[in-house]
């Protein structure tokens, strides 16, 4: 399963790279209102670390603004995908971006029959939102592995991306459900990478080591006189 970050910031995304784990990025008005400043500034710094796909959201809600919006983040860099929202004008934008070449994210997916149709429309990426449905007491998940289900059965060309992760489990679940990507925010892949064994044990391990360190000096001190 590929790991992308959901977020907009800078440094969350160097970091990530760094560790090796990153294969994308999501971002979304609402990510991109906590950094602030230009959005297309902000989305070729993040094309330029970033090896896969970066999403770039589309706010209007016509469809004309919709391709217009797209056709541009489209031009910002080669890794840009446009990210749509499930609608009737964001279903005809998907299929007349699949049409140019443009490859599309149909985002705030809460049903399989949504992902299905944006799927059929030519989304290459179909994001279902786990956790703003476990918010309302469904299990979000369900949706992650009909879509999978769906996607396999009837060789549809689009990748299910779980979406909305809230802490280290949906990953791990998602990654069950056979999704092809879990996009997750910083603190939660942070959280991932720890473990309190793990860390106690590091310490434990340092301990001992220098233990035999301290002991070997002394064995050297009282061998030498
Ligand atoms: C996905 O691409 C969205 O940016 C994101 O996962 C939304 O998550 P939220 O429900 O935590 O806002």
């Amino acid at each position: 399963m590929k790991i992308f970050l959901d977020t907009a910031e800078i440094d969350e995304i160097r970091i990530a790279a760094r560790w090796g784990v990153l294969d994308g990025v999501t971002t979304n008005p609402t990510l991109f209102a906590k950094v602030g400043g230009s959005y297309d500034d902000v989305l070729q710094q993040i094309c330029q670390i970033t090896p896969g796909p970066v999403s770039a959201e589309v706010v209007a809600e016509e469809l004309e603004g919709m391709l217009q919006q797209g056709r541009h983040f489209a031009k910002l860099a080669s890794n840009i995908v446009v990210k749509v929202p499930m609608s009737e004008q964001g279903l005809e934008a998907i299929a007349r971006f699949a049409e140019e070449g443009i490859k599309t994210n149909c985002t705030l997916i809460f049903s399989s029959n949504q992902g299905l149709l944006a799927a059929k429309a030519g989304a290459s990426l179909l994001s279902p939102f786990v956790g703003r449905l476990d918010d309302i007491n469904e299990t979000g998940m369900n949706v992650v592995r009909e879509l999978v289900a769906i996607v396999k059965t009837h060789h549809l060309d689009a990748e299910v991306l779980a979406a909305s992760i809230r802490h280290p489990r949906h990953v791990t679940e998602a990654a069950l459900a056979g999704a092809h990507v879990a996009t997750v925010p910083h603190k939660i892949l942070r959280q991932m990478i720890h473990h309190p064994l793990t860390d106690s044990g590091i310490l434990q391990f340092r301990k001992d080591w220098e233990a035999v360190q301290t002991a070997g000096q002394s064995h050297t001190h009282v061998g030498a006189t």
